[in-house]
């Protein structure tokens, strides 16, 4: 198909953005600029919900109208999605003429076909979801979503007839398995269409109770339900929003290929929004995707708690590439996730600086040296099928092992953090090679050329396939490797061929692509791993060689590991370092390690742990250690505590 429609959710105009909101937004962006790539004409649509009684209750809360208050908040959006450089194609808000105009000519067919009925109606009432909940839903007076106590309110409505939809809408994600994705969360929807019976929806308030809404051209005592109003965005944006190249191609943009929502808002989207879909007898979405969640340190993020994470501060900070990158190399797409400055530091340390930022500059450093900044022309005769041939292979267009076949089917699913792995997978391949053909130590000047072709080629067609996710690395990666046309120019079809750099073109090495951090300085100082544990062996003036540090199995076998269970665990007073661990090793036993700087002791209940049981127990701080803990440190101190891939009994020893 030549059309890709993607949508995000539209957001309340109650209050500022957050990560949550960037983080499907960037999804959207990745997707869309990765199907421009590829050449297809693409409407990327993203807005903002305006209606409703959570944006009436923000504004008067302010002192302003509704209204005012929306052509205020709306520009935090715009200008985030400026900031971390999204490329929509359109923002639609609710408030817009013509969207209302769609909203009301939608209630008219519906009603005019008998979907739409007009009904007494008493039931229990969540204000601030503006939700209707059954009896049986509401537990203890309290509404199941937010834990705030419901009312009871009779009144007249008019309601959608969803209920008669159900077998409908259930055959329908039977027989389409990708129109719910990830398939976790299409087992939940489908289980509750099977498990419960699927009310009507209550699509109107009364203006006495919430004036802030598209009013119903049938009855002037009413406003829809903005839940009603706010799904049609997705269908009336492409009447007044979506490019011209819709019509002139002779498809319509209806409907979308995508529709990425957050988990919490998934039932809106897989039943009410089909279920209207249904009734008006227009074609469902291709897709809809549900994310998950991000807890910030472990914690659910809240005003209260002070720990709602700033998208643009953290783009200030880090980088608008890097943080697009961590969001979604960190955590696949669809699960919950936790957001850390400190993760997010490492990823820019690890990922960004050493794998790809080292591979350009040692490539570039080379050129410079090797060829007078100049790309050589690789010369076929010396090609090293086995070396060349295999980089090639990567991004051969034709194979279907190619990348473009590999990177479709990744982000054809939304997986996101499949298709980086793969691109890091064929970055370590490029070091590997780089490693086997030892290029500074080349003697022959056309293999020497073939191999610097190859690695400035490889890493012109890399950051293509990573320009969807980091757009202005990506460019820049090019502009360094002496190419000055914008990714976002370019088609995949011609500039996806390997070959396409010319050779002859001058390279124009600029500054490290990410620098990297200094974690102990930016981070808390870590603990030295040690404490407890004998002092390295003493160094014997020669340098110790390979051979030095050999033991035989009989000295490993004098260590008596186990597997531990951590039963209690406490900081020893007045230390920062020490916590103090009972463990369930088949017997109890009292641990002391140097662990806390980088755990919590609450962090550390109930983990299985590896410990070694026959060390001569030493008292530290006071208090007694029978017994070591082991944990990896890396460079920067931070400690990762080993503990075993399958769940298997404290007391089992380690061979
Ligand atoms: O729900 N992590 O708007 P909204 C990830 N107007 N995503 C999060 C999150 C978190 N911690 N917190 C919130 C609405 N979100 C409606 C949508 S669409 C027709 C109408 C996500 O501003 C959440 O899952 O409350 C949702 O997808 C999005 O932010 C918008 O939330």
């Amino acid at each position: 198909m030549k059309k890709f429609y993607i949508t995000t959710p539209i957001y309340y105009v109650n209050d500022v953005p957050h990560i949550g909101h960037a983080y499907t937004t960037i999804a959207a962006d990745i997707l869309a600029r990765y199907n421009r790539l590829k050449g297809k004409s693409v409407f990327f649509l993203t807005g903002t919900d305006e209606h409703g009684q959570k944006v009436d209750k923000a504004a008067h809360e302010r002192g302003r109208t509704p209204q005012e208050h929306a052509d205020i908040m709306v520009e935090n959006f715009r200008s985030l999605w400026q900031r971390l450089n999204i490329s929509n194609d359109a923002f639609i808000r609710t408030t817009d003429a013509e969207h209302k105009k769609t909203v009301q000519e939608v209630l008219r067919r519906l009603l005019e076909k008998g979907e739409i009925v007009k009904r007494a109606y008493s039931g229990w009432y969540c204000t601030p979801d503006e939700r209707f909940w059954t009896e049986k839903e509401i537990t203890g007076g309290k509404c199941p979503e937010c834990r705030r106590p419901v009312e009871r309110i009779q009144e007249e409505n008019y309601f959608f007839l969803m209920s008669k939809y159900q077998d409908r809408l259930i055959r329908y994600i039977e027989d389409n398995p990708s129109y719910i994705l990830p398939g976790t969360r299409r087992n939940e929807v489908l289980g509750f269409l099977k498990n419960n019976d699927l009310g009507d929806l209550c699509i109107s308030r009364p203006k006495s109770r919430l004036s802030w809404g598209v009013p119903l051209p049938f009855d002037e005592d009413f406003v829809a339900y903005v839940w009603f109003d706010a799904l049609l965005n997705y269908y009336s944006a492409t009447r007044y929003l979506a490019p011209p190249g819709g019509g002139e191609g002779g498809f319509a943009w209806w409907p979308a290929e995508h529709h990425l929502v957050g988990k919490d808002i998934l039932t809106t989207h897989a039943v009410y929004w089909s279920t209207m879909l249904m009734a008006l007898e227009w074609d469902l979405p291709g897709n809809i995707f549900a994310h998950g969640w991000w807890t910030v340190s472990g914690e659910k993020m809240s005003k209260s708690l002070g720990n709602v994470v700033d998208p643009a501060a953290m783009a200030d900070k880090y980088g608008v590439d890097a943080f697009r990158y961590f969001l979604f190399r960190e955590v696949p797409f669809g699960l919950d996730g936790d957001f850390s400055e400190e993760a997010l530091a490492k990823r820019i340390n690890t990922d960004l600086a050493n794998d790809l930022g080292n591979l350009l500059s040692r490539t570039l450093t080379m050129i410079e040296k090797y060829r007078n900044g100049t790309i050589p022309a690789p010369v076929q005769a010396r090609d090293r099928e086995g070396l060349e041939g295999r980089i090639r292979a990567w991004f051969s267009g034709e194979s279907d092992t190619g990348m473009t076949p590999a990177i479709d089917g990744y982000l054809g699913r939304v997986q996101f953090h499949h298709a980086l792995t793969h691109l890091w997978k064929v970055m370590a391949e490029i070091n590997e090679y780089i490693a086997a053909t030892v290029p500074w130590k080349e003697k022959d000047e056309d293999t020497l050329s073939n191999i610097l072709y190859t690695l400035a080629e490889s890493l012109r067609l890399l950051s293509l396939y990573l320009y969807p996710f980091m757009p202005d690395t990506a460019d820049n990666i090019w502009a360094q490797l002496g190419l000055h046309q914008k990714i976002s120019s370019l088609k995949l079809q011609e500039a996806g061929m390997w070959g396409w750099l010319k050779p002859g073109t001058k390279i124009q090495k600029g500054s490290a692509l990410f620098p990297r951090i200094d974690l102990k300085k930016n981070f808390r100082k870590q603990a030295p791993a040690n404490e407890g544990k004998p002092p390295p062996p003493r160094k014997s003036g020669r340098k110790a060689t390979e051979k030095d540090n050999l033991i035989t199995i009989n000295d490993f076998a004098k260590a008596e590991l186990k597997i531990g269970r951590v039963l209690q665990a406490e900081r020893v007073e007045g230390s920062d370092k020490l916590i103090r661990l009972r463990v369930d090793t088949g017997g109890d036993r009292q641990i002391v390690a140097g662990i806390g700087r980088s755990y919590t002791p609450e962090e550390l209940n109930g983990k299985k742990i590896v410990v070694v049981t026959n060390l001569k127990p030493v008292k530290l701080m006071g208090v007694e250690s029978q017994g070591m803990l082991l944990a990896a440190v890396d460079s920067s101190g931070e400690l990762s505590v080993l503990i075993p891939d399958r769940d298997i009994k404290e007391g089992a020893g380690i061979k």
